[in-house]
């Protein structure tokens, strides 16, 4: 059962691209605080899912709740969509999502990138956000490249300026999509310490990624997809440690030996 605490809940989700069933049944939540890792192989539906959550993507049964309250839909099968976009926003304003390949505006200064969002989607005042704006980019360790553009910055500084922006929606919960697969190891370093602060600061987190070790150090409950399904899920040390399905047990030898 849902309760206020619980910001994010799919119940039963299905999802097709066409005649392929990418998301066959999955149910997942996050209460507020939670970090919670999505793994698995390529193509097993972690970014679809992701995507599900934030309503970037249609589904076609099943429930998305944000915060207790269940997303109103109309229409059924491929032509169910969301029925009030005023909903919509709200659910997607609050569920700030972090993508791989950063996704800054090239013609924006990064205090831009970072402000823009606050003032044009939520209509809060330019001064107040700048200064948030501010804050979140010391936070993440790049307070002075607040003028340079993002071409000027490394990878790493790049995705900490994407953390910042999405941090400056002041969302419910962050949603990471395999946020240091585009990067160097040690500018993945440099994003990896971050995720690790707001965890430690209790924020929630979903959190898809191919790094075992980050998802064993910071997740309260690591998920394993496999063709859209969640083949295992538990506590990190349970999943790492003692891994029940001969899948995940494959998956786990396959992405050490890699
Ligand atoms: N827009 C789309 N149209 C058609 N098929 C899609 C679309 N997006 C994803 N798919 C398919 O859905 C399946 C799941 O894709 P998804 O991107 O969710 O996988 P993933 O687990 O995130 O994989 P990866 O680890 O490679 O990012 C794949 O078979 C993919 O080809
Ligand atoms: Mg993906």
């Amino acid at each position: 059962m849902a309760d206020s605490d619980t910001v994010i809940e799919i119940r039963n989700l299905h999802k097709c691209y066409g005649p392929l069933e990418v998301l066959r049944g999955v149910d997942i939540s996050a209460r507020a605080g939670d970090v919670v890792s999505l793994i698995g192989s390529s193509g097993s539906g972690k970014s679809t899912l992701l995507r599900c959550c934030n309503l970037l993507e249609d589904s076609q049964q099943g429930e998305v709740i944000f915060k207790g309250e269940p997303v109103r839909w109309r229409g059924e099968g491929m032509s169910r969509h969301p029925a009030d976009p005023k909903q919509v926003l709200r659910i997607r304003t609050n569920l700030s999502m972090v993508f791989q390949q950063f996704n800054l505006w090239s013609h924006m200064t990064i205090l831009q990138n970072v402000m823009e969002a606050p003032v044009t989607v939520l209509g809060r005042d330019r001064a107040e956000v700048e200064q948030s704006a501010r804050a979140y980019l010391a936070k993440v360790g790049i307070g002075d490249k607040a003028d340079a553009y993002p071409a000027q910055l490394s990878g790493g500084q790049q995705q900490r300026a994407a953390i910042a922006r999405a941090l400056c929606m002041e969302p419910e919960a962050l949603l990471f999509d395999e946020p240091t697969s585009a990067l160097d190891p040690e500018l993945e370093q440099e994003v990896v310490r971050v995720i690790k602060d707001l965890a430690t600061e209790g924020r929630t987190m979903l959190i898809v990624t191919h790094d075992m070790k980050l998802a064993a150090d910071v997740s309260d409950h690591v998920v394993f997809l496999h063709q859209g399904l969640i083949e295992e899920e538990g506590a990190p040390d349970e999943l790492f440690g003692a891994p029940k399905s001969e899948r995940l047990r494959g998956f786990l030898s396959a992405t050490q030996a890699a």
